[in-house]
């Protein structure tokens, strides 16, 4: 008897978000074909168009209905037209709260063949995941302003850091790390944020008692910025806090090659709702509708979506099918790209056919180490 089907919630979103997911789709389809398993889609109207016609961020309905789900396929969300933060605060963070997404997994490697700015930098010295708290820290949203619009304006902004989420994050950090090199960096800036740097430090220390196979380093988060371009052979696992961990990985998108291709997982690590998966790439309005967009971003989400889900093998084989096309395109994204969104897709979708997930001259099998952490 076959497997009952997956059941994922798809949120394309806005601008670029329902393109880049189309081709996210379009591979999952031959995917299914290839190895065969099903899945059962949602599509959730969310994101900016959705607000402006009917008031709505995430309501009670939306949540109760994606918490129907096993996954959960983020496109982009954005628009001028909305002022910034409400979306952002209002959806995304929402949701990342709403369903207990507790860490924020973004993988930085750098794929072969892939153009990087870092001059000299080679796939086998650039293979690293970031592990980012994902519920806390500046974005719990906390704090308060008085006398708006004058030269007496107040702001006070908290920073909230539990050790309760904080543990959380750095145990699977540190699973993650026995699946990989063995190794996890705390990044954080524990000599100005002492309060909260001394909650990291003792809760590294505390769970790194249960993990005496993996090494550990510390770095701050000033001279993270300078050792990975640099050095990111230096790195396997690195934990961080969450405003932290969204700079850094920016900077490791640039690293391997580009926004375009850097892909992130929302993982609930408790079982009560859905994960979700977002290329880290925003909703890009300008460039929306003209096929500029690389889908690459979000082909390898849902190559992480497919090794939280167990399908390890379906996802080994997304992500070399994807990073065999990537190695081909003179540009990874916009007009010199070569090839239109939907031409990139349906390059990785024939290119799924052929490869061999275990022979994909990758580094690492990065989508079974993360299955493997999935099946505990
Ligand atoms: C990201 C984004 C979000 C964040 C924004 C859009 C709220 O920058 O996913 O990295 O800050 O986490
Ligand atoms: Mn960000």
């Amino acid at each position: 008897m076959s497997n009952p089907p997956h059941r994922l919630a798809v949120i394309p979103g806005d601008g670029i978000g329902p393109e880049v997911t189309a081709g996210a789709l379009a591979v999952l389809d031959a995917a299914e074909q290839r190895f065969g398993f099903t899945t059962e889609r949602t599509t959730v109207p969310l994101g900016a168009e959705h607000y402006l016609q009917t008031g709505e961020l995430l309501t009670d309905e939306v949540v109760a209905t994606l918490r129907e789900h096993e996954a959960i396929l983020f496109g982009a969300i954005g628009d001028p037209r909305v002022v910034p933060g409400v979306l952002e605060r209002g959806v995304i963070l929402a949701l990342r709260r709403e369903m207990r997404q507790a860490i924020n997994l973004r993988p930085v490697r750098l794929y072969p063949g892939v153009p990087t700015p870092i001059a000299g930098l080679t796939p086998e010295r650039c293979d690293l995941v970031v592990v980012r708290e994902n519920t806390e820290g500046a974005y719990v949203g906390s704090g308060s302003t008085v006398h708006r619009g004058t030269p007496a304006a107040v702001a006070a902004q908290e920073s909230l850091t539990t050790w309760y989420a904080t543990e959380r994050a750095v145990d699977y950090a540190f699973r993650l790390a026995q699946q990989r090199r063995g190794s996890v960096t705390l990044c954080h800036k524990t000599n100005v944020l002492v309060e909260a740097g001394r909650l990291w430090l003792d809760v590294m220390e505390a769970v790194g008692s249960r993990y005496p196979d993996v090494e550990t380093d510390y770095v701050h988060v000033d001279a993270m910025c300078m050792h990975l371009p640099v050095s990111p052979e230096r790195f396997d696992v690195v934990v961080t806090d969450n405003l932290f961990g969204d700079i850094v990985t920016d900077l490791g998108a640039v690293v391997q090659g580009g926004l375009g291709v850097a892909a992130s997982g929302n993982l609930n690590l408790d079982g009560t709702a859905p994960s979700m998966f977002e290329p880290i790439h925003g909703s890009a309005p300008d460039i929306a509708g003209r096929g500029w967009a690389n889908p690459a971003g979000a082909v390898l989400s849902l190559a992480l979506a497919l090794s939280a889900l167990g399908e390890g093998v379906a996802a080994a084989a997304v992500e070399a099918a994807a990073a065999s096309v990537l190695a081909e395109l003179p540009a990874l994204s916009g007009p010199a790209m070569g090839a239109t969104t939907t031409e990139v897709t349906e390059r990785v979708v024939a290119r799924l056919g052929q490869v061999d997930p275990a022979g994909a001259g990758l580094p690492s099998s990065l989508m079974e180490q993360v299955a493997a952490v999935a099946r505990g």
